[in-house]
């Protein structure tokens, strides 16, 4: 197929593009290297991930760009993962996440009408859930009470698709990520951000004095989902893509600090704005329609982060 990735040199879609290429398909990348976090990493990922990919510098909200990219390609599917990530920053700054994630959303929406693109397989969120609901996170829950910005933002991009669909056909997978984490990985979240503190004998910020509750996701597992999204015609749907499995944040530090043979210090903090307390995927879905099941246990992929971070060129992000 000839598939669009959006947001293909941050740090799940460049993993995908990959992924994709090998597998036989043709890939077009776009992504706005914003400055968001160090575009230097996103550049050294282009070089690591995107070599066998047409890679287009520009941004999903650029009406413009978007149509002459949909005009000189036929594209079959997309797979979007451009966003304003990050639920800290969407509190500082609202504005970012509706124009990327909702206005992006829409513009790529209305350019796959405008060209009979079908379908699209959309990197959505597990804060979509919010305070409220039981764990584990079920896909029918409600979802309407988003603690965030962020979380409202890309909960809207899935109900934008979900008017595509039945307006005009155009299908839809959702997959709600749950905590991604591995090499390559983003220095806003806590393993990037926890690690580098550590190694440069800094404290980490430990918000609610560690009682939060994550479900860790290894990158791979959650490319294997996605390329099993990518195979499988669904119509409207949205998934989780979860381990199934949280851990509870000081235990995660504690493996961190294992691998890196360092001892965090820590700051420990009061619950911060936007934040949810537990996060944990009910994955029957995700392995009924998908055959998905996250593969890789959080001892091994922490493994495989931290001979990512100690072997990686840092000198140049
Ligand atoms: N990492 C996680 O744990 C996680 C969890 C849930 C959902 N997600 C979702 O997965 C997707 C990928 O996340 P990630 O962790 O790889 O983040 P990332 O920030 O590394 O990747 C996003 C990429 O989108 C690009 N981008 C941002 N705005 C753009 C615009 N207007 N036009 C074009 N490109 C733009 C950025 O430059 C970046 O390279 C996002 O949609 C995010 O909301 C991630």
């Amino acid at each position: 197929m000839k598939i669009l990735v959006t947001g293909g040199a941050g740090f799940i879609g460049s993993a995908l593009a990959k992924r994709l290429v090998t597998q036989g398909h043709t890939v077009t990348v776009i992504d706005s290297f914003n400055e968001y976090y160090d575009p230097s990493l996103k550049r050294a990922r282009e070089k690591e991930f995107l070599s066998a990919c047409e890679v287009i510098e520009g941004d999903i909200t650029d009406a413009q760009t978007v149509e002459k990219l949909f005009a000189e390609h036929s594209f079959d599917l997309v797979c979007h993962l451009a966003a304003q990530a990050g639920v800290r920053y969407s509190v500082e700054a609202p504005e970012v996440y509706v124009q990327t994630n909702v206005l992006g959303t829409q513009v790529l929406l209305e350019a796959m009408r405008k060209h009979g693109v079908k379908r699209m397989v959309y990197a959505s969120t597990s804060s979509a859930y919010g305070m409220e609901t039981e764990v584990p996170f079920v896909e029918d829950a409600a979802a309407d009470r988003p603690v965030s910005v962020y979380a409202a933002t890309k909960r809207s991009g899935e109900l934008l698709a979900h008017s595509y669909y039945k307006q005009y056909g155009i299908e839809t997978t959702c997959l709600r990520f749950f905590t991604v984490y591995g090499p390559w990985s983003r220095p806003d979240m806590a393993m990037l951000k926890f690690a580098q503190k550590m190694t440069a004998g800094e404290a980490i910020d430990i918000y609610n004095n560690g009682d939060l509750r994550r479900d860790f996701t290894y990158v791979d597992d959650i490319v294997d989902g996605f390329v099993k999204a990518v195979e499988t015609p669904l119509g409207y749907e949205v998934i989780n893509l979860g381990n199934g499995s949280p851990v509870e944040l000081m235990s995660f530090v504690q493996l961190l600090e294992k691998e890196l043979g360092v001892k965090a210090q820590k700051n420990m903090l009061p619950m911060q704005q936007g934040d949810v307390f537990e996060t944990y995927a009910d994955t029957s879905k995700a392995k009924e329609l998908l055959g998905f099941e996250a593969k890789t246990s959080l001892e091994k992929g922490i493994q495989a982060f931290t001979n990512w971070y100690i072997y990686c060129d840092r000198s140049q992000y």
